[in-house]
């Protein structure tokens, strides 16, 4: 890997559980992040190459990739050029859930914007799944990030909704659930 960035993901023990569950769980979240990852590029997401996976130390090492997060991006770029990063937002989410995987936490902080691709990262909390309700969840976070992040320029999670209902045929009926969803949390807050 000579003369290549990389980045270490490492997960840190949690002392505070018995060790050896610790070590299995940690396993299992590694080879679930890892096969969600794999899983997202052949679904032609762009994410960061995977050199290795060290089980025993908890870690991934992956290609590092340059630019900004989205989250620090978006508010500053012109105009179009921000709608043209949501239009390519709402097309990996597009992408994501027509293959049945759920990120887990879709939000600006977690993609990467090199040159004119998104690089899609932190699958840690994903899962393959074909719910309504977790594709909902999935998008119910996304808009979230436009409402507090990008509350500035939060029209632009239209942009978002729209290439994601054009190039995924079940995506309307995802957003119909994130209305739900919403609701839910308007009614749980007011107890
Ligand atoms: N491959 C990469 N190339 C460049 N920067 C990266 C890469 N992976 C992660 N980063 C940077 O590190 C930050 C944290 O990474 P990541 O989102 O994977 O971890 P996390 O949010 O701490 O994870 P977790 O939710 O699993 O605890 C990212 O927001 C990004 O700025
Ligand atoms: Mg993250």
């Amino acid at each position: 890997m000579m003369g290549r960035r990389v980045v270490f993901k490492q997960r840190v023990v949690k002392s505070y559980r018995h060790p050896v569950l610790d070590r299995s769980l940690q396993t299992f979240r590694i080879k679930n992040e890892v096969r969600l990852m794999l899983e997202a590029r052949r679904a032609g997401i762009p994410i960061p190459v995977i050199y290795s996976v060290d089980l025993p130390e908890n870690r991934i090492v992956m290609e590092e990739i340059g630019g900004m997060r989205v989250k620090d991006a978006l508010d500053d770029l012109p105009r179009d050029r921000a709608e043209e990063v949501c239009r390519k937002i709402g097309d990996i989410a597009a992408r994501l859930h027509a293959n049945d995987i759920v990120h887990g936490d879709l939000t600006t902080s977690n993609m990467l914007l090199d040159g004119d691709r998104i690089v899609v990262i932190d699958f840690s909390l994903g899962s393959k799944s074909s719910e309504l309700e977790d594709k909902g969840v999935d998008m119910h976070l996304l808009e979230e990030a436009f409402h507090s992040a990008h509350y500035r320029r939060s029209e632009l999670y239209e942009a978002v909704k729209d290439s994601y209902m054009k190039a995924y045929p079940g995506g309307a009926e995802v957003l119909k659930k994130v209305k739900e969803i919403e609701k839910r949390g308007r009614y749980t807050r007011k107890e």
